[in-house]
This record gives structure tokens, C-alpha cells and sequence, in this order.
């Protein structure tokens, strides 16, 4: 039996990491499903198996550069790299510590660039790869109390961009996919945190045009289509998904 291809995602315990790890053993892949929560990923594993796939699963923090390569060494060279794992704070500028930006910088791009590093030189040698890189409509727009959140995604977007002008020629792809709001655990913590989650809720559906969230697994789909053969012409892109919400 010929091996599956092998797709890496970060964040996978939650979420669209958690979705896209489930989507892509749909469509042929096993997974290396990193993320920091251990017992998140065991279920990421049993849903992978349910899809037809089989997962490992490594709980690092994907900051920590040794255990990256650790995994990476393990497992074998991913064809699809899925860069998901991220964090927020809600602040704007003046009030954003230099802890709190450093955190959310620390993982949400310069964990992007370390991983991209690892992986790139491994997809190189093995003949081309994918590469999604989760940005945000953030990184497209100024989101309000969202300082550090949005720089992160930009630069994400950025540097996506950069990987595809680099790597073209050279068989890999890479593309940023910018979601609006997705229903997924972490806006559940911020609704449950709210004051009134339910006029939060009714205010953050009413940012998209479509007047809802998307869904985690709607995102995991724009993953798969641009990793999937019926992406190949689509390189560099940031790709928006986000219910008509920056269309206006
Ligand atoms: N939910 C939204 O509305 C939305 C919109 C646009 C972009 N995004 C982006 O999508 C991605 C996933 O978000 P989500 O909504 O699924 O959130 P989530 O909180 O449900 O999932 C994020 C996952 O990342 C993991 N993670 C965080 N820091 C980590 C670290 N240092 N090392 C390893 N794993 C770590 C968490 O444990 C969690 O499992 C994030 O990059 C987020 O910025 C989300």
C-alpha cells in the first residue's frame, strides 16, 4: 500500500485547526496535528481516524524550534503544511503591554516564519509542497482593540506572499486564507467573557454581510480547495472568507 501524503497543522487541537486536520484526512492526507493542548488533540485524533486518516499527535508549544524539527523529524516531510495555531488580545496601541505584543507576534508570525523555515528546505528536497498560512480579514483591515492582533496578520500575509515570489519556480505554493469571524471555541471564550454575550454575539454576526459566522469547517474547505489540485493556480493570494464582510 503506498504511503499517504502527510499534511502538518498547527492548532490543531480547537477550531479551524481542529476542522482542517478532519477535512484534509477526508481528502487523503494523515496528519501531524501540533498544538499546545494535549487533550484537544486526542480528540483531533480520534475525529481524524473517523475520517479515514491517521494522526500523530505532538503537544508543543510551536514557538519551541528544537521540538518543531524534533516532530518534523519524526513524522517525515509534510506535502501540506497548515499554519494555524494563534492567539489574540483585544487592545488598542496605547493600552497593548510589550508582554502582550510580543506573545501574540511570537506565535502568531514569528511561529509561521520558524515553522516555514523547517519545512521549506524538506518540501524543497522532496520535489514542492502547500503552504496555507492563516491570516485574517485583520491583516486586511483595521479591526478596532485589536493592535498587535492585526500587525500579526499582516505580516503573516506579507510574508506568505514573499514565500510564493521565493518558491514558485521551485514547486511550492503558499497562501494566506483570511477568515472573518468563525464560530469556533476561542470566540466562544470571548462571548462567554462579555458583559452581554448575546448582543456580542448579534454585533459580531452583523460584521459580515451574510449577518452570521462562519464555521470552522467552511474555513477547513477554503484550506483543502487551495492545497487541492484545483487550487494550483492560485499563489500568493490573501484568500478571503469572511461572509462579505470587508466587501463594504
Ligand atoms: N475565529 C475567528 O474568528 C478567526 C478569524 C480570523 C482568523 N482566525 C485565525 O484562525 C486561527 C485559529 O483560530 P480559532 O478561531 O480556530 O481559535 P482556537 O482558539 O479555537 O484554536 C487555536 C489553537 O491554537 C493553539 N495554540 C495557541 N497558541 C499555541 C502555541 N504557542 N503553540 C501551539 N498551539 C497553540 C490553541 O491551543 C488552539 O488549539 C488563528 O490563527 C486565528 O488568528 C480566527
Amino acid at each position: 500500500m503506498t504511503a499517504k501524503p502527510l499534511a502538518f497543522v498547527t492548532g490543531a487541537a480547537s477550531g479551524i485547526g481542529f476542522a482542517t486536520a478532519v477535512r484534509l484526512a477526508r481528502a487523503g492526507y494523515d496528519i501531524t496535528a501540533a498544538d499546545v493542548d494535549a487533550v484537544g488533540l486526542q480528540r483531533t485524533a480520534h475525529a481524524v481516524g473517523e475520517a479515514g486518516g491517521t494522526a500523530t499527535t505532538h503537544a508543543f508549544d510551536i514557538r519551541d524550534d528544537t521540538a518543531l524539527t524534533g516532530v518534523l523529524d519524526a513524522t517525515g516531510t509534510p506535502a501540506v503544511l497548515a499554519n494555524i495555531a494563534g492567539v489574540g488580545v483585544a487592545a488598542p496601541l496605547a493600552d497593548t503591554s510589550t508582554e502582550d505584543w510580543d506573545r501574540v507576534i511570537s506565535i502568531n508570525l514569528t511561529a509561521v516564519f520558524t515553522t516555514c523555515r523547517a519545512v521549506i528546505p524538506r518540501m524543497l528536497a522532496a520535489g514542492g509542497g502547500n503552504i496555507v498560512n492563516v491570516g485574517s480579514v485583520a491583516g486586511l483591515v483595521g479591526v478596532g482593540n485589536r493592535a498587535a492582533y492585526c500587525a500579526s496578520k499582516g505580516g503573516v500575509i506579507a510574508l506568505t506572499r514573499s514565500i510564493a515570489a521565493d518558491y514558485a519556480a521551485k514547486g511550492i505554493r503558499a497562501n494566506a486564507i483570511c477568515p472573518g469571524t468563525v464560530a469556533s471555541e476561542w470566540i466562544g471564550k470571548i462571548l462567554a467573557d462579555a458583559p452581554d454575550p448575546e448582543a456580542t454575539r448579534r454585533a459580531m454576526e452583523a460584521r459580515q454581510l451574510d449577518g452570521r459566522m462562519g464555521s470552522p469547517e467552511e474555513v477547513a474547505a477554503g484550506i483543502a480547495f487551495l492545497v487541492s489540485d484545483d487550487g494550483r493556480f492560485v499563489n500568493g493570494t490573501a484568500f478571503v472568507m469572511d461572509g462579505g464582510m470587508t466587501a463594504v
